[in-house]
């Protein structure tokens, strides 16, 4: 494979929301991201993916734009983002932002027209079915149904994810059309690629056909119906033509549900994207499917098994985005270390674990401070949509409250989303903030652990630097990985390769010594 500027990154993803609230309204925004920007640089990083930070309701924090080519005023302007561009310029770190092009807010005009007048080109743009009854039993990721009624008229909109968050109908050219200038548009202004959200819904099954259900509301998870559908690879083939493939950008794909199978078309030489992220070691707690109340028990066995699957399959065609946490996972450290979340060895063991493997590493924030869940000991301290749907369903499951809030408490979403804590008073901002912060006894912060020298933090640094400027990096970027066979079944280890160079990794998820075999 020939050598891309992307496989050098390492890439810090920041929820904007929760990084650094700069004019005390308890909100993260741009300038906060600004004034940390040397905390970025001295951390080793050198590119930002930003989540969505263009106008929005926030019905899904962002996920749901009303306007893609202007910045959400809690958030800032464009000038505070062009700022933000040249800041991070100057300390050589890239600016990746969120393309969420598998739907629109509810409040994009483009929708409003749509449901102002049904003749409008707009209504074309969307998905609508004309009916007295809900046109079919799919089930939306956030729960009920995917169809929304239409007020007065009988007609339905399709909505794989919140009724705030109508899909875009990308049968139609001049949809595409106009999503293609926009993503032209941002990336002629100087940004180094986009993180593609939620790409493999694009493509419906155009039947429409009700499914077996799954639940005991008699639907059917709308996945098996719009997400990773026979003919998505058009549309996907015909972005990346139009867009990304016309600047040297880095694009990075939320592609839940392709198989393996698939990826020489996503990422192999002329794929349509860089690369993508595998959630099959990230959800390796719940069956697959998703339900947060579906869990299963896994061993550190399944986990190297499912790891090497994704290392060795991505191999052979392209390049990996590692990662272990992001803005829809609980804190790795709770989710795959249990009780030994707050032990810091084990910690950095898991950091390094991950991100020495081949591929780009992706570093959520906060992770790099070991930080750990959020326990909550009602519903009503969760904002996330899908806490609150996963608790409601859990318990039309049959599930007892307490099991319900347990279920959310290990996956909700809003374990990512506290409050970064900068210090002892968590310095995230002046004000109350917009969703309750960890405080886990003050000791997860930053001041805490800047100046030592055995902290999580300042071993990630030395991690990050170990791969980007020493004599092991081309080994640790380029080389080639195969698993190492151990016998212990609390061990991941893995060999690099490059040239004459070889790199042998032990990972051990024991607190007990012990031989490798
Ligand atoms: C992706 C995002 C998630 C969002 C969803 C709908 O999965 O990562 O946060 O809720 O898409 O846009
Ligand atoms: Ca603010």
């Amino acid at each position: 494979m020939k050598k891309k500027w992307w496989q050098k990154e390492v890439v810090y993803q920041i929820y904007p929301r929760s990084f650094q609230d700069s004019n005390g309204d308890g909100i993260g925004d741009l300038q906060g991201i600004i004034s940390r920007l040397d905390y970025l640089k001295d951390l080793g990083i050198t590119s930002l993916w930003l989540c969505p930070i263009f106008k929005s309701p926030m019905d899904d924090n962002g996920y749901d734009i009303s306007d893609y080519l202007d910045i959400a005023d809690e958030f800032g302007t464009m000038d505070d983002l062009k700022q933000l561009i040249a800041e991070s310029q100057k300390r050589q770190i890239k600016i990746i932002l969120d393309l969420v092009i598998n739907h629109t807010s509810d409040e994009h005009p483009w929708f409003q027209e749509a449901l102002k007048d049904p003749k409008s080109p707009y209504h074309d743009y969307y998905i609508f079915k004309e009916g007295k009854e809900v046109p079919n039993n799919w089930r939306s990721v956030f729960g009920g149904s995917v169809w929304e009624k239409v007020k007065g008229r009988d007609e339905y909109y399709l909505h794989s994810f919140s009724k705030k968050q109508p899909d875009l109908n990308w049968e139609n050219p001049q949809l595409r059309k106009e999503l293609y200038q926009m993503i032209n548009t941002w990336l002629d202004m100087g940004i180094a690629g986009f993180r593609v959200d939620a790409i493999t819904y694009i493509k419906k099954d155009l039947y429409f056909q009700s499914l077996e259900s799954d639940g005991v509301d008699g639907l059917a998870k709308c996945t098996k119906a719009v997400r990773n559908q026979a003919g998505i690879e058009k549309f996907l083939d015909e972005l990346k033509e139009e867009t990304f493939k016309k600047h040297d950008c880095m694009t990075v794909a939320e592609a839940a549900g392709i198989r393996y199978d698939q990826l020489n078309e996503f990422i192999g030489d002329d794929g349509f994207f860089s690369m993508i992220f595998d959630f099959k070691y990230a959800d390796l707690d719940i069956a697959s499917g998703s339900e947060w109340f579906k869990r299963i028990p896994w061993s550190v066995a399944d986990l190297r098994k499912r790891i090497f699957d994704s290392q060795l399959n991505v191999q052979k065609y392209g390049w990996a985005a590692n990662f272990i946490e992001n803005h829809d996972q609980p804190r790795a450290t709770t989710k795959y270390l249990l009780q030994y979340e707050r032990n810091s060895d084990a910690v950095k063991m898991l950091g390094a674990m991950y991100f020495f493997l081949k591929g780009t590493p992706f570093i959520y924030q906060g992770q790099e401070l070991g930080m750990i869940n959020f326990k909550r000991d009602s519903i009503d301290d969760f904002n996330d949509i899908s806490s609150i749907d996963q608790y409601y369903r859990s318990m039309e499951e049959g599930y007892s409250k307490e099991e319900a809030l347990e279920f959310v408490n290990l996956r909700s979403r809003d374990n990512a989303r506290t409050p970064f804590p900068w210090d002892k008073n968590n310095g995230f901002s002046t004000h109350s903030p917009w969703l309750k912060q960890n405080n886990n006894d003050n000791e997860i912060n930053v001041q805490n652990q800047i100046n030592d020298n055995q902290s999580i933090l300042s071993f990630y640094k030395e991690m990050i630097n170990f791969r980007q400027n020493s004599q092991y990096s081309d080994c640790l970027i380029y080389g080639s990985i195969e698993p190492i066979e151990v016998e212990n079944n609390e061990v991941i280890a893995y060999r690099r390769q490059y040239n004459d160079m070889m790199i042998d990794c032990y990972f051990s998820f024991s607190n007990q010594a012990m031989e490798i075999k």
